[in-house]
């Protein structure tokens, strides 16, 4: 592994997490970004369940190549996944990390929610974001790293003001600071749980269970994509977890990804 990516690797970090998921846990007090190094693993042939935890990322990455501000505090990490799913479902993990993350949260007494296609908000400002990078082809998933950065005890003050303006964090929620260690081991459980109903094919039952937990559906919402700014009401997401918009037109679109905000309940 290289010096670049890995800069310092802890050494007083127990995770009490022995499931059936993670199979290897890399764990660095800083690192450039928890995605880029379980990619490098990912060439090298590391195995499903791989993942890497980092305290703060000097180059941590957001979704349409933004930065992600990783400051201490907040959870930073990135699982390898190597499932035998259809290609088409892969952006489903998306969901699945979404759930576990909500569920983890929830497990704080947290009201957790999830916005299209995978942010989790706590009273409607940003908790944490997950961000899917794959490996496919047409009729393979090579592999799939899905990312995930949680507001934890993060100090909101060290985002940027536009950032923050939108952000919480559960130290924020819950009224006093939350035990990392514990996080952790609750959310591998949670992706454990909703890990296996995606291998076992579930996937409508994934999709009915991010259903129950989105704050997006029935909305009307504007959805920033790379092709210019859609507006309509939310009115389902289709059996990948791709967001059927009808446009004010009453045309339904089909919206692969892109930056979903809610405008008013319509
Ligand atoms: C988003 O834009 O909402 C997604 C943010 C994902 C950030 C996480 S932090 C851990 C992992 N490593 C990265 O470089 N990015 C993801």
């Amino acid at each position: 592994m290289s010096e670049r990516l890995f800069v310092k690797r802890l050494t007083d970090f127990s995770c009490e997490y022995q499931g059936p998921f993670v199979t290897k846990i890399h764990v660095f007090d800083d690192i450039l970004s928890t995605n880029a190094a379980v990619h490098e693993l990912a060439r090298k042939g590391a195995g499903e369940g791989t993942v890497v935890i980092a305290q703060t990322q000097r180059k941590g990455r957001g979704r349409f190549d933004r930065v992600w501000q990783s400051p201490k505090g907040g959870v930073y990490l990135s699982l390898l996944l190597r499932p035998k799913a259809p290609p088409e479902k892969a952006s489903l993990l998306g969901f699945v990390a979404a759930l576990a993350v909500t569920y983890t949260i929830r497990s704080f007494n947290l009201p957790a929610r999830i916005k299209w296609p995978n942010d989790v908000l706590v009273h409607v400002k940003k908790i944490a974001g997950i961000l899917l990078e794959s490996e496919t082809d047409h009729t393979h998933v090579s592999y799939v790293i899905v990312g995930i950065g949680v507001n934890l005890n993060t100090d909101l003050a060290l985002l940027p003001k536009d950032v923050r303006m939108n952000a919480t964090s559960l130290h924020k929620e819950h009224g006093a600071p939350i035990e990392y260690e514990e996080f952790l081991t609750t959310f591998f459980h949670q992706f454990d749980r909703f890990y296996q109903l995606f291998i076992a094919g579930c996937f409508d039952q994934i999709i009915d269970l991010w259903k129950q937990d989105n704050d997006t559906l029935g909305k009307n919402v504007r959805v920033q994509t790379t092709n210019g700014v859609l507006q309509g009401t939310a009115v389902d997401v289709d059996e990948s977890g791709f967001l059927l918009l009808k446009t004010h037109e009453g045309k339904v679109v089909r919206v692969t990804s892109g930056d979903c905000t809610v405008i008013d309940a319509s």
